[in-house]
């Protein structure tokens, strides 16, 4: 496995592999790396990619000021070692200096259609810093293939969105969710909770799995009701169309459900396509 730091180093080197021939494939990643993010990997291989190149990046500028930046945990050695075994053929860290100059000025903002709401509405700012890194990341490694988790499920659809609308010759491959055995989504935030906040978090997978196709109306009620009785301070509790976002009455095939909600001070997200 190669290890980059430089982004121009690791531009050169994809090029190079491209026109070879190979199939390269990107796994955008914030690091302290589990089995949701060693999943997106596998995926890539099952997709047939030659190189499969994941990036290690906590980019500053999809944090606010109040959020978890400084604290996010960050262990180089040992996301290298698991990208190695997971089947990764290069790995890119690189840092804020180098992937931001100090007078960057062009962004990628989405207009609102999609992140003006759930997450984005919550976290103003956080998906222009993530649109602009992705395409940015895009730019650097050139992938035929990119691949994210449905974790975040708002982020895949802004993703897919800008591809198409942005013209990137790249497809998105959504992977699924990755639960510890208890059903909790595995999250790098995981590591901030208690041993009685992560007893709390299991609500969300619980509430989700008593989800049915149906009305929306009153599952909605006691899923808020569930979460809030559970421990969890209730973010959001949504059901929507998978593509557009768009809030339904109705839960049925092609409609997604997204909670989010603390656990004490960690903010975790879950959700289910239907
Ligand atoms: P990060 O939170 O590290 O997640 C990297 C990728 O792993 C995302 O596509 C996310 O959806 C996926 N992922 C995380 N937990 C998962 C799980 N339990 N199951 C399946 N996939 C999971 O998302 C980001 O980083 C950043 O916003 C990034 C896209 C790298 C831009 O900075």
């Amino acid at each position: 496995m190669k290890t980059f730091s430089d982004p121009r180093r690791l531009q050169r080197w994809c090029a190079a592999r491209r026109a070879a021939g190979a199939t390269v494939a990107l796994v955008p990643t914030m690091g302290a790396l589990h089995e949701g993010h060693l999943s997106l990997i596998a995926a890539a291989k099952a997709r047939g990619a030659d190189e499969i190149v994941v990036s290690v990046f906590v980019n500053p500028t999809q944090f606010g000021p109040k959020e978890d930046y400084a604290k996010y945990p960050r262990d180089h050695r040992a996301d290298a070692a698991k990208c190695r075994r997971a089947g990764a053929t290069a790995i890119f860290f690189p840092t804020p200096a180098t992937m931001y100059a100090p007078d960057h000025s062009v962004w990628v903002t989405e207009d609102g259609a999609l992140s003006g709401c759930l997450c984005g509405a919550r976290r103003p700012g956080h998906f222009r810093g993530v649109c602009t890194v992705v395409a940015k990341l895009f730019n650097i490694v050139g992938p035929q293939i990119a691949v994210f988790g449905q974790k975040d499920f708002q982020q895949a659809t802004i993703i897919k969105r800008m591809v198409r609308d942005l013209n990137f010759a790249i497809e998105i491959v959504v992977a699924p969710v990755v639960r510890e055995p208890s059903g909790l989504a595995r999250s790098s935030r995981n590591a901030y909770l208690s041993a009685a906040e992560r007893q709390n978090a299991l609500a969300l997978s619980q509430a989700l799995a008593a989800l049915t196709p149906g009305p929306w109306g009153t599952q909605r009620r006691r899923t808020a009701r569930f979460l809030a009785a559970q421990g969890l301070k209730v973010d959001y509790v949504e059901a929507v169309e998978a593509d557009t976002l768009k809030p339904v009455k109705t839960i049925r095939k092609g409609v997604a459900v997204l909670l989010a909600a603390f656990a004490g001070k960690t903010r975790l997200i879950d959700n289910r396509l239907f």
